[in-house]
């Protein structure tokens, strides 16, 4: 299994894992034999990274964290909550209560699972998909520094809903694929406090989950907006919300650019401690996360190439590689595999990105 740009994709390649609309409906199922007709329909839903069963690496089975049914639940509830909001409808948020459980529910049963896949996902539904993500990585985190059950349900309930302020803000300029205006950024910009607005008005959703849409994209060097408040003075879960929003935003394709790799986005949030991020938070976050996610081309100092296919929780720099090219870039004929945390002369170089990687099938 390899994770690839579907420009790279082509026709009987076959799919290794189930890709979802926003309101949970299958597009197209794993082991679909793709044809011209299927990638353009993947283009047409925005989908531009798909999981690719290969002849080298076989059937890999990845650990979930949450169900596939419970995240497509939460995106589902997030766009009918948003739909509502757009709608001026009443809401007190009670609907989102069972499933941010659920998500708790499951990560602390599966604690000891790195955050460790890239999340494939249709752009037409970017925001849904990316809510639901946030609320997972922000919930690992709080896991992480022993949060008790109250504390992670005000956290959750936050981070689903940290952008609900955005419902208040035309499509228009939502999804606008040039660059805003200074008009429309400044628009933009309100939905922190929109969002604050909304949620201090509903019966069922605490303060604290309130002041995280509020302060969202405030900075740890008070940079940030909209009040520019600094360090300790920013709600700490909020300051959670704020690394696990940067994080997903930068690991997704958007219409505007490709993703960045797992590893780029842990090294920006990295030298951003004590500007934009906390940065002992920033410490716990990334803890959770793996810097080469299974299905990730990468290079060995040998010159090596191959396809990550384990990553142990207590070394994740370190996984089990599947090598796939010899250091000449020709096929390896012979199945090998090596593990990383056994042989310490070896080490990853750097993971390929789409366009580095040689044809494969
Ligand atoms: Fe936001």
């Amino acid at each position: 299994m390899l994770i690839l740009s579907i420009q790279h994709v082509t026709n009987k390649m076959q799919l290794a894992k189930n890709i979802y609309s926003a309101d949970g409906n299958t597009l197209l199922a794993a082991g679909t034999r793709l044809t011209d007709g299927f990638i353009a329909k993947l283009l047409h839903f925005g989908v531009s990274t798909v999981y690719i069963s290969d002849k080298y690496t076989g059937k890999i089975e990845v650990d979930e964290l949450v169900k596939t049914q419970t995240k497509n639940d939460a995106t589902r509830i997030t766009k009918e909550v948003m739909d509502h909001i757009r709608e001026n409808k009443t809401w007190n948020g009670e609907e989102i209560q069972p499933v941010i459980a659920s998500i708790i529910e499951e990560l602390l049963l599966n604690h000891d699972i790195l955050y460790n896949l890239v999340e494939i996902r249709a752009m037409n539904d970017y925001h849904y998909a990316h809510n639901v993500a946030v609320c997972i990585l922000s919930l690992m985190t709080g896991i992480a520094l022993n949060y008790n059950y109250q504390k992670l349900k005000h956290l959750g309930t936050g981070a689903l809903l940290h952008d609900i302020g955005k419902a208040k803000i035309s499509f228009k300029i939502l999804n606008k694929n040039g660059s805003l205006t200074q008009e429309e950024y400044a628009e933009i910009k309100k939905h922190p406090q929109f969002g604050y607005d909304i949620l201090k008005q509903c019966d069922s959703i605490s303060e604290e989950a309130s002041y995280i849409a509020w302060q969202h994209h405030e900075k740890f060097d008070g940079t940030g907006y909209p009040m520019g408040l600094k360090g300790t003075d920013i709600y700490e879960s909020a300051r959670i919300v704020a690394l696990a929003d940067v994080y997903d935003a930068m690991s997704t394709d958007r219409v505007y650019r490709k993703r960045f790799l797992s590893q780029e986005v842990i090294e920006y949030i990295r030298d951003q401690g004590e500007t934009q991020f906390d940065p002992e938070l920033s410490k716990v976050f990334l803890e959770n996360i793996a810097p080469f996610p299974i299905g990730s081309m990468v290079l060995l100092n040998t010159g090596e190439k191959g396809i990550v296919i384990n990553v142990p929780r207590d070394f994740p720099a370190r996984p089990v590689i599947k090598i796939i090219f010899d250091h000449a870039g020709l096929y390896f004929k012979k199945s090998v595999e090596k593990d990383l945390k056994k042989d310490l002369t070896l080490f990853i170089t750097k993971a390929l990105k789409d366009d580095e990687i040689d044809a494969i099938g």
